[in-house]
């Protein structure tokens, strides 16, 4: 029995970026809070509280002369607007991929243009960047852009802006390329998918075919875990997501010949060390680069 991690496995750059501007926030003592939890990964949100930096939901609950942290997800406009407004400091850990939407939806619209984003509706990066559209549009893949043109047929001659949630599918986002290039007769498209997503996607698509077991591993909330536990499930037949080593099963383990594994976008290497950790408690062999990649990146 063989197992193989995905290199692309853990941390992005922005969730990194995020993360250790918090941690040397709560280090440094000053009061600060995040709004909203920093990544979808409750050990890690743990540590911070532990460290004194916990979450508020909402811009009025930043107490005053506090620092807010604002995550990698980023914000609307007006949250910025409110905080200013109450005076508090900014710790902008917005991711500059998500940035660079913000700044495409909202020009667009200055030049009379209709912004369309391309993402799950109510997922915080979403919401985000349509709260730097004041008419924003946003479809979950081609079927919901398909009824949102037939619904009134002068859209189809709108001048439209296509953006996409930054961990959205390539297949969803050149479904709904394909569609509006078809029926459309005035769209441009920024392909604003993450590179680290797409790279992440695509190594977990090839591993998931070699494997007879993948283990994904990320919190059960994070949007980019349960597409990569959706991608491998696509090509293999034993696809495990858990949280932590704990929820691996060994009776899971026992069965399988190759195991892969990846992890999502806000899982830390201490995680993936864990189930390191436990597969080879269970007397399995480890490639040798896996060990090696996981020295690095701890
Ligand atoms: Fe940024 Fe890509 Fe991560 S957009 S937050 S580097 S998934």
């Amino acid at each position: 029995m063989s197992v193989v991690l995905a290199k692309s496995a853990g941390f992005c750059y922005g969730v990194r970026r995020a993360v250790e501007l918090a941690e040397r926030t709560a280090e440094e003592g000053r009061p600060c809070v995040m709004l909203g939890s920093i990544i979808h990964n409750k050990d890690v949100i743990a540590r911070l509280a532990e460290k004194g930096l916990t979450a508020v939901e909402r811009p009025e609950d930043v107490p005053e002369g506090s620092a807010v942290i604002i995550r990698s997800h980023g914000e609307g406009r007006t949250v910025y607007d409110q905080l200013r407004a109450r005076g508090v400091e900014i710790l902008d850990a917005t991711c500059p991929n998500v940035t660079r939407i913000h700044q495409i939806v909202a020009q667009a619209e200055e030049t009379g243009r209709q912004p369309v984003i391309v993402g799950t509706p109510d997922h915080p990066e979403v919401t985000a960047i349509a709260g730097w559209c004041s008419h924003p549009v946003v479809v979950s893949g081609a079927e919901e852009l398909e009824k949102w043109l037939v619904q009134d047929e002068k859209r189809r001659n709108l001048p439209l802006t296509f953006v996409s949630q930054t961990t959205s599918t390539r297949k969803i986002w050149d479904d709904c390329v394909k569609k509006a290039k078809k029926e459309c007769t005035n769209a441009e498209f920024f392909d604003t998918i993450c590179g680290a997503t797409s790279k992440r996607q695509e190594e977990a698509h090839r591993l998931a075919q070699q494997c007879s077991l993948m283990v994904v591993i990320g919190d059960g909330k994070s949007s980019n875990t349960k597409r990569l536990a959706e991608i491998c499930r696509e090509s293999c037949p034993d696809v495990r997501l858990i949280e932590r080593a704990a929820d691996l099963e060994p009776s899971a383990l026992s069965q399988a010949n190759v195991v892969g594994i990846t992890a999502g976008a806000s899982t830390p290497a201490w995680i993936i060390k864990e189930v390191y950790d436990k597969m080879s408690e269970e007397n399995m062999e480890i490639e040798k680069s896996f060990a090696e990649m996981l020295e690095e990146s701890i």
